[in-house]
């Protein structure tokens, strides 16, 4: 079942609305269900769900059992973002858990189709991600089979890190990639790393329309303010 919303387009530029997906990284983990009323308020599009095994990144986080506990206070639809070495072991269990959007790692993926297909055989959308240092060429032959290409803008493993400026000319030529393709509607480009109050502007007008913020919103003093701010950033930026 696909309980997301379908993808709106930004009629004047022919993009698609921006969704603010919160990652709850950043957040307090002994308060998750406050955590996320806060950005609830704020109104925010999707939660971001980041997911480390300490072999592809050099982090751990949580696994299914969370995510089962956040679906269960939740209606927000859950962005769970694998980073994780065979990341299709767990595709069943993140589904039985409530995910309703898998992103998997492009460098991790012996059979990268496969598992795409595998993952919205099971209901859930699917989204490939690729590292800084992945060429988006990478991407022609998968694009018309995913719901999201996320382009990271940091190495992934931590929240906090700096934008890498690089990957704004990135987003732009996935966007000229989606657009020759005339996957507009249906290919959402989320942006994952670095992004704050004072450049989630240009990277939705180098055509991102998912952008992710962890400390940028749960390290400010009013989350729900911060969410709040960020869309009326863009809505003003917007021609
Ligand atoms: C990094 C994660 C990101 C992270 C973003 O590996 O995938 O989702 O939470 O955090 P900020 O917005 O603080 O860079
Ligand atoms: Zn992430």
């Amino acid at each position: 079942m696909n309980k997301t919303q379908p993808i709106q387009i930004r009629q004047s530029e022919g993009l698609p609305q921006i969704q603010i997906a919160p990652s709850l990284l950043s957040a307090n983990f002994a308060n998750l269900a406050e955590e996320i009323c806060k950005v609830e308020e704020g109104g925010a599009d999707l939660l971001h769900v980041d997911v480390m095994d300490g072999h592809f990144v050099p982090n751990i986080t949580i696994g299914p059992p969370v995510v089962q506990s956040l679906k269960a206070v939740t209606r927000i639809p859950l962005d769970v973002h694998l980073m994780i070495e065979h990341p299709e072991d767990f595709f069943e269990d993140f589904r039985q858990a409530g995910a309703d959007i898998l992103t998997i790692h492009q460098e991790v993926c012996h059979h990268l189709h496969r598992s795409i297909q595998a993952i919205k055989e099971k209901g859930m959308k699917a989204g490939v991600a690729i590292n800084p240092s992945t060429p988006v060429h990478i991407l022609d032959c998968i694009l018309s089979e995913v719901d999201q290409v996320v382009i990271m803008s940091v190495n992934p493993g931590f929240g906090g890190q700096q934008f890498i400026p690089f990957a704004l000319s990135k987003i732009r030529e996935v966007r000229n990639m989606i657009r020759q393709a005339g996957l507009d509607d249906k290919v959402s480009i989320l942006v994952d790393g670095g992004i704050k109050l004072d450049n989630c502007l240009s990277v939705a007008q180098a055509g991102a329309n998912i952008i992710v913020l962890g400390s940028g919103i749960f390290h400010t003093p009013d989350p729900t303010a911060t969410v709040k701010k960020v869309r009326g950033l863009i809505e003003m930026g917007q021609p």
